[in-house]
């Protein structure tokens, strides 16, 4: 029989920085040069699909995530009607972490994922952007970014506050 293949693009470059290993979490990306703030480092690309399609692939996700397996969460919102699935092998910007003190944060540019440095940042430092979790899930998600002020959890910064409460709560108790 003859076998089909399927062309994958290659995986995305930036000039700004390279994936290596990183100590909040397997692979991260990495600076190899002062990247001065408001650049583009990379764009986050993927597969543009329906909300629909968006909402079942999380979902799968995070059950796998739960019973132990790979449950990254790659799904960006573009629009009301279109997601990116970023968890594509040619998205380098998938392996950026998450930091409660980020260096970077995504930003949607006519339909268009940019991942824009929000200082300057030297060679050497680890990228990182809020992933912007809910509340809802953080227990599902421990955050070991190590910032000051690091909550302990991925959770949006407006929705910290709701675990600094529930942990100031148990320690009371
Ligand atoms: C999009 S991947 C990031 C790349 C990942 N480090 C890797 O090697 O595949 C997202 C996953 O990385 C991990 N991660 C990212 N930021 C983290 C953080 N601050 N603390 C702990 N784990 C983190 C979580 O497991 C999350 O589900
Ligand atoms: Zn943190």
């Amino acid at each position: 029989m003859e076998k089909i293949r399927v062309e994958r693009p290659q995986p995305m470059k930036s000039e700004w920085a390279v994936v290596r290993g990183s100590a909040i979490h397997g692979r991260g990306m990495f600076a190899v040069k002062e990247i001065p703030r408001g650049t583009r480092v990379i764009e986050y690309v993927g597969e543009r699909i329906s909300k629909a399609e968006g909402w079942r692939r999380e979902t799968l996700r995070q059950r796998r995530a739960k019973s132990g397996g790979d449950g990254g969460i790659f799904i960006f919102e573009l629009n009301q009607k279109t997601d990116l699935d970023g968890g594509v092998s040619w998205n380098t910007a998938r392996f950026i972490n998450h930091s409660c003190r980020p260096n970077c944060e995504s930003r949607i540019v006519r339909g268009r994922v940019w991942i824009v440095a929000l200082r300057k940042i030297l060679p050497g430092e680890e990228l990182s952007y809020d992933y912007c979790y809910d509340y809802e899930h953080h227990h599902e998600h421990p955050c070991r970014c190590a910032a000051p002020d690091c909550v302990g959890f991925i959770v949006k910064s407006s929705q910290r506050w709701r675990v600094r409460r529930a942990l100031g709560a148990k320690v009371r108790s």
